[in-house]
């Protein structure tokens, strides 16, 4: 399986922070955010990553990243989004990457307390689809939310405003080659990206979507209330060390 981290976007809920430099490049306790995901990836086992970067300072994160030997990476891809299109629209710049193989796709501001191999040793055994992973958290409104009935998922509804549940789906994905093409027939939403929720319930409509629940604490550190839950929640896991 392979790896993608999406690390574009404006990151514009955190202007002014994110005015001259990226969003991932910001520290969270002792480390830029995009190392959080790019070392559960390499904890998953997945050797194959791409960073797909865009905005403003992308250049910095080969220099901070460089071919990935640090991580313990043979190597390590990058490519760049113009404009800020959505998850969908980054995602489809590594359809030439996963060159046909299933990959597992983590959002660049998600942070994560454990490790995910047995996740991602579910989906290698999954005969096709997606699989996604779920977190149940007190305020769902702001997150792709998932609709559940007996034990199954329904639909995902993006930031709704009455949620159906407080699943929210995390920023980690996990897809067969059929996304891409999923990707293709996209519409932009009401605030013109393409959705990655789309693409979740194209899957589930046709019966190809599993689900896990994330285990540990999860947050995403997108917007100035998240990222210092972020650095609190990263201090407080190294002080327990
Ligand atoms: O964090 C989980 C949530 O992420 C999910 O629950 C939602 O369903 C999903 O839509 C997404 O919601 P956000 O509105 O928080 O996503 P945001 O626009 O903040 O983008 C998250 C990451 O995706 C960001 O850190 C970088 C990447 N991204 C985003 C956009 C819009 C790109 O690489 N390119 C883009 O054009």
């Amino acid at each position: 399986m392979k790896g993608v981290i999406l690390a574009g976007g404006l990151g514009s809920r955190l202007f002014p922070l994110t005015k001259v430099t990226n969003k991932h490049l910001l520290p969270v306790y002792n480390k830029p955010m995009i190392y959080y995901p790019l070392e559960t990836l390499v904890q998953a086992g997945i050797k194959d990553i791409m960073v797909i970067t865009g905005g403003t300072s992308s250049g910095d994160f080969m220099r901070l990243l460089g071919n990935g030997k640090n991580f313990g990476l043979k190597h390590l891809l990058y490519t760049y989004q113009e404009g800020e299109k959505g998850i969908a629209h980054a995602l489809a710049l590594a359809e030439h990457f996963a060159a046909g193989d299933k990959i597992i796709v983590m959002l660049g501001d998600n942070i994560i307390e454990k490790d995910i191999k047995k996740e991602v040793d579910i989906f290698d055994r999954q005969e096709k689809g997606a699989r996604i992973l779920l977190k149940e958290i007190d305020k769902p409104e702001r997150f792709g939310v998932a609709e559940i009935r007996d034990n199954k998922l329904v639909r995902i509804i993006e930031k709704p405003a009455i949620p159906p549940s407080k699943m929210i789906v995390t920023g980690i994905y996990m897809y067969d080659h059929q996304v891409f093409e999923f990707i293709k027939t996209l519409k932009p939403s009401a605030r013109g990206e393409l959705e990655i929720t789309d693409v979740n319930n194209r899957y589930i409509e046709k019966g190809q979507m599993s689900f896990g629940i994330l285990k540990g604490w999860w947050t995403d550190a997108g917007t100035f209330d998240s990222l210092l839950r972020a650095n609190i929640l990263v201090a407080k896991q190294r002080s327990k060390r």
